[in-house]
């Protein structure tokens, strides 16, 4: 874009800014995040809403309402309104978007409602988009789109994804593997697979209770994978302390893990994961795989942060695999990105009836011109 081309876009930018919020969404399963353009990320919680389950209401959302598990009385439940890359309550979810949209505007909120972009796993059902439509404008959103994850994390992580070339992302979240190939603007190719974070929790849970005939909760299999997950052997032996109940004689019990323990709980679902990225690849266009193939593949998402698994992945699949830079983040700030490349309907809306204005004024007074010379005639 030329020097004057970009100067416009800064100008129009600002002058949008004057109006309303841009406000970017990715309600995971473990994280919520928003960004608001201009300003960054402002909310980063855990995607967790704590119900009073007696009067129905809120009580509490986000890191409240996740230091409040296990802690509660039994008339107040936490619950995550996504579980498995899915909107499972309707009501909470509403309450949580009206939550993160006040907050993110606490203070900042403008003339006009914000234009909202919420990423959504690929592959949701209509009725699930139109449940976060609802949600969102309930929540006071004057504009509302709905991105898929992939095509999001594809702009956060600044792809071409505008251009006639493949680009392929894996956002490996906490519910939800999103694998998708970008083109044109559009997702040529997706799947999306319930192989990521909480599996590999629960893969950890299971294989400590049938080596070591101890249970721990999801909570402790968690702590461990992000201290010691490796999915490569060669790298640094690393090791961790773990508790939880001994199952033969019910006391609690502490014991030392090692990498290779966590290899072999995750190691299982880290190969169906491979499975799925590759049945992608063999169903995509020619074209496009020789682009991907140039490019590599670009992982998102918190899972993209166990060790050694960019490394492992490369070998599998036979093309370069990279860890995005802030792959955490690379949805929402995709989400926000999104807004930036669509007009504001209210500035279009606005300009074209000033334009239409103005084109009456001028033929009004062209005519009036007609017909004072016709007068003076
Ligand atoms: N350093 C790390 N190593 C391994 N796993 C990690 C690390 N950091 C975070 N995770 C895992 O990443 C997951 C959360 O990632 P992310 O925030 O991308 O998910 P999400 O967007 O909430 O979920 P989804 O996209 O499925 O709805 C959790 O399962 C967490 O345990
Ligand atoms: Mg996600």
């Amino acid at each position: 874009m030329s020097s004057f081309g970009k100067r416009l876009r800064g100008y129009k930018e600002r002058v949008l800014g004057l109006f309303s919020n841009d406000i970017g969404i990715d309600l995971g399963t473990a994280n919520t995040l928003v960004y608001v353009k201009g300003r960054g990320i402002v909310i980063n919680e855990p995607s967790m809403v704590a119900i009073n389950t007696k009067t129905g209401q809120v009580v509490a959302v986000g890191q409240q309402a996740k230091d409040m598990m296990g802690r509660t009385p039994a008339h107040i439940q936490s619950v995550q309104p996504v579980v498995d890359g899915v909107i499972s309550d309707f009501e909470i979810t509403s309450e949580m978007l009206s939550y993160l949209i006040n907050k993110a505007q606490a203070g900042r909120s403008k003339l006009l409602g914000p234009r909202v972009a919420v990423g959504v796993p690929s592959g949701i059902t209509s009725v699930e988009v139109r449940a976060v439509r609802d949600a969102a404008r309930a929540a006071g959103a004057r504009e509302v789109h709905v991105i898929e994850e992939p095509m999001a994390a594809a702009i956060g992580i600044e792809l071409p994804v505008h251009e006639p070339q493949g680009s392929m992302v894996i956002d490996i979240g906490g519910g939800t593997t999103d694998i998708g190939i970008v083109s044109l603007g559009g997702l040529v190719n997706a799947r999306n697979v319930r192989i990521a974070g909480d599996k590999f929790n629960q893969d950890i849970v299971s294989h400590i209770r049938n080596e070591y005939k101890m249970l721990i909760g999801e909570k402790s299999a968690e702590e461990l994978k992000i201290a010691i997950a490796s999915i490569s052997p060669t790298r640094q032996h690393m090791e961790a302390i773990i508790r939880g109940r001994d199952l033969v004689t019910g006391l609690p019990r502490e014991i030392m893990v090692t990498d290779q323990d966590v290899r072999n709980a995750i190691g299982h679902s880290i190969e169906e994961l491979v499975e799925s990225v590759k049945e992608v690849l063999e169903t995509t266009p020619p074209e496009i795989l020789s682009d991907v193939i140039r490019r590599g593949i670009y992982l998102a998402g918190g899972g993209a942060l166990i060790r050694g698994l960019p490394e492992y992945l490369t070998r599998n699949l036979g093309v370069p695999v990279m860890v995005a830079s802030d792959p955490l983040t690379a949805v929402v700030r995709g989400a926000v990105g999104s807004l930036c490349m669509r007009r504001s309907s209210f500035l279009y809306y606005l300009y074209s009836t000033v334009s239409r204005v103005a084109q009456c004024v001028r033929s009004c007074s062209a005519r009036s011109r007609a017909y004072g010379r016709r007068v003076l005639r």
